[in-house]
């Protein structure tokens, strides 16, 4: 599958985003080492820290289908160009090994970012 069908991909997992209060509505593919893809979606609530970002719904379900090393995750937002994933969910891309990111650069483009930019230095397993 190309960068910009899964960046496609994940926006349409955004189309499933549970947002009435920010409205930021986002999607994000896990593609796991063996190319199994499991999707997430933000998902909201009225207190707010409760709330859920796309890339950890996503990276939680692969996790809990047995997922242990993620190759890629995609990351697409229906209100935005590009929708970087937060610093919380950097910190889970590294638990699983994640290699790249991929999010949205303007209409019609995508842009594959290696994960020692998304987050450089960072503390994973190997630190422990
Ligand atoms: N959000 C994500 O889903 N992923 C990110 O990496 C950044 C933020 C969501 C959380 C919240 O529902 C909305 O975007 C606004 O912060």
């Amino acid at each position: 599958m190309s960068d910009a069908d899964l960046y496609a991909e994940a926006m349409r997992a955004a189309e499933n985003a549970y947002a009435p209060y920010s409205e930021y509505r986002v999607g994000a593919i896990v593609v796991a080492e063996d190319g199994s893809r499991f999707a997430g979606a933000n998902v909201e609530n009225a207190a707010f820290p409760s709330t859920l970002c796309a890339e950890a719904v996503a990276i939680g379900t692969a996790a809990a289908a047995g997922v242990r090393s993620i190759d890629t995750v995609a990351v697409g937002c229906l209100d935005d160009d590009a929708c970087m994933p937060c610093g919380n969910c950097r910190q889970m891309m590294v638990e699983f090994g994640v290699k790249r990111v991929i999010v949205g650069a303007g209409p019609g483009a995508v842009r594959s970012i290696p994960f020692e930019e998304v987050l450089p230095d960072s503390f994973g397993p190997d630190s422990l």
